[in-house]
């Protein structure tokens, strides 16, 4: 059992709590299968931080050690997001391998989690959000320089002015 980890990291949303006049989430990454913990324990450490006031898991596999072999498919993270947001009640973000709009809109449509984090696809398409919502058909504003390459009758996005 990760102990340590469940010990510091609640300890730890109490201290940034106290520290910090709060106008953002709070969110925790976790790193489960077996490096840290297993997903058992990464439930009940979720539901512990949850009570401690983190708003949302991030629900990685670590990857931090050489000797660690992940099984890679599409979303192959995603059933760890579904599970902690199930059985500890949190709000959570599911990270592995989503590449698509279409995918991403249906783990959130299938309240596998709250939101989807991207880290390849980023890299590969830093415009990944404007691309998938054109795809999905929401009308998001652009950046104003970016409108001459837009699609026809895109909103021109305001400076937010803080
Ligand atoms: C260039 C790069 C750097 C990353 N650095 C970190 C890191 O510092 N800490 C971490 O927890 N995960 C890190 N990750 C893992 C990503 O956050 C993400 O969980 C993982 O790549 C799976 O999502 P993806 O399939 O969208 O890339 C990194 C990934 C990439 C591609």
């Amino acid at each position: 059992m990760a102990e340590n980890v469940e010990i510091v990291a609640p300890g730890m949303a109490v201290q940034i709590h106290q520290q910090v006049d709060f106008q953002f989430p709070q969110l925790l990454r976790h790193g489960q299968r077996r490096l840290l913990m297993d997903v058992d324990e990464a439930v009940e450490l979720s539901r512990r931080a949850r009570e401690h006031g983190v708003d949302l898991i991030d629900c990685s596999s670590g990857g931090l050690a050489l000797n660690q072999r992940i099984p890679l498919a599409p979303g192959y993270l995603v059933p760890f997001a579904e599970r902690i947001r199930r059985e500890a009640r949190i709000a959570t973000g599911a990270v592995g391998l989503i590449t698509t709009a279409q995918q991403a809109n249906d783990i959130i449509r299938q309240e596998k989690a709250d939101c989807v984090l991207l880290a390849r696809e980023m890299l590969r398409d830093p415009y990944f959000p404007l691309h998938a919502a054109q795809q999905l058909g929401v009308k998001l504003p652009w950046p104003p320089q970016y409108l001459r390459v837009a699609p026809e009758g895109t909103p021109k996005r305001q400076p937010r002015g803080d």
